[in-house]
């Protein structure tokens, strides 16, 4: 994967004329071939198979009512919700819902990375992975959120239909419909309207912030790393030196071996 810096999460679009055309005022669709391994079907399969384990799992329209069940809401008494055993929710999954892990920036260090990467130019952001199984699983309708959007396609194919209107407006035009495939980007700034449609399983991982306080391209601040308060990365890797020991002859392993079995002079 390539190395996680501001100018190759935007590649081959420059960051100067990403944040002078595009940053805030309208979508941009990158397509390449990059970054494909930042979220597979095997990274999902580790994740459901954790359940119930997991910190947060939502499934959309999970009583075909477009109702949508939310883990942590059902967990902590804030929403009414069944308790869906782990062959509920699998026999949700076969029913083609999609599913949407949100908060899984540190699941894998390149989500992390990205985080911090983005962070030095935005407020605070996570990255929310959405999944479904097949053709026609059912997304929210168009919408537009309050955060900036970078969306990275990892897996399958997804239908995006983009339109001219900002929150509060209302979704009238359609400036572009596009299918997206994995390694490519889209990004979508805050307020403008958009919604998924699939017509294959798919895997995609919304990665969005907030605009720091009083961000401008006049006034452009930029974070570093070090002031970032976001728990970092740690590599749990063992750190104290072990020191190797001659290792006793095993007994057992000769050819010929005699009584006793285990030496006790050796
Ligand atoms: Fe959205």
């Amino acid at each position: 994967m390539d190395n996680i810096n501001i100018e190759n999460l935007l590649d081959p679009i420059s960051v100067k004329v990403f944040f002078k055309d595009y940053w805030g005022k309208k979508h941009l669709v990158i397509r390449r071939n990059k970054y494909k391994g930042l979220y597979t079907w095997s990274d999902f399969n580790t994740y459901m198979n954790r359940f119930p384990a997991n910190k947060s799992l939502q499934i959309l329209d999970y009583d075909g009512k477009d109702g949508k069940w939310c883990l942590d809401k059902m967990r902590n008494g804030q929403l009414k919700l069944p308790k869906l055993s782990k062959q509920d929710v699998f026999n949700l999954w076969k029913k083609g819902k999609t599913f949407v892990i949100p908060f899984l920036e540190y699941e894998k260090k390149e989500l992390v990375d990205i985080c911090f990467e983005f962070e030095k130019y935005f407020g605070r952001g996570q990255a929310n992975v959405y999944v479904s199984p097949g053709a026609n699983s059912k997304s929210y309708p168009a919408h537009g959120d309050s955060t900036e959007n970078f969306l990275f396609h990892t897996e399958g194919k997804t239908n995006w239909t983009l339109y001219k209107e900002f929150k509060p407006d209302q979704p009238k035009t359609v400036l572009e419909k596009v299918t997206l495939e994995p390694g490519d980007l889209l990004y979508i700034p805050k307020g403008q309207y958009h919604e998924v449609t699939t017509s294959e399983p798919r895997i995609l991982i919304s990665i969005h912030f907030a605009n720091k306080e009083g961000q401008s391209l006049e006034k452009f601040k930029i974070t570093s790393v070090s002031d970032n308060k976001r728990d970092k990365w740690y590599d749990w890797k063992p750190f104290i030196k072990n020191n190797k020991q001659a290792t006793t002859e095993r007994l057992m392993n000769k050819k010929n071996w005699s009584k006793p079995y285990f030496n006790q002079s050796k």
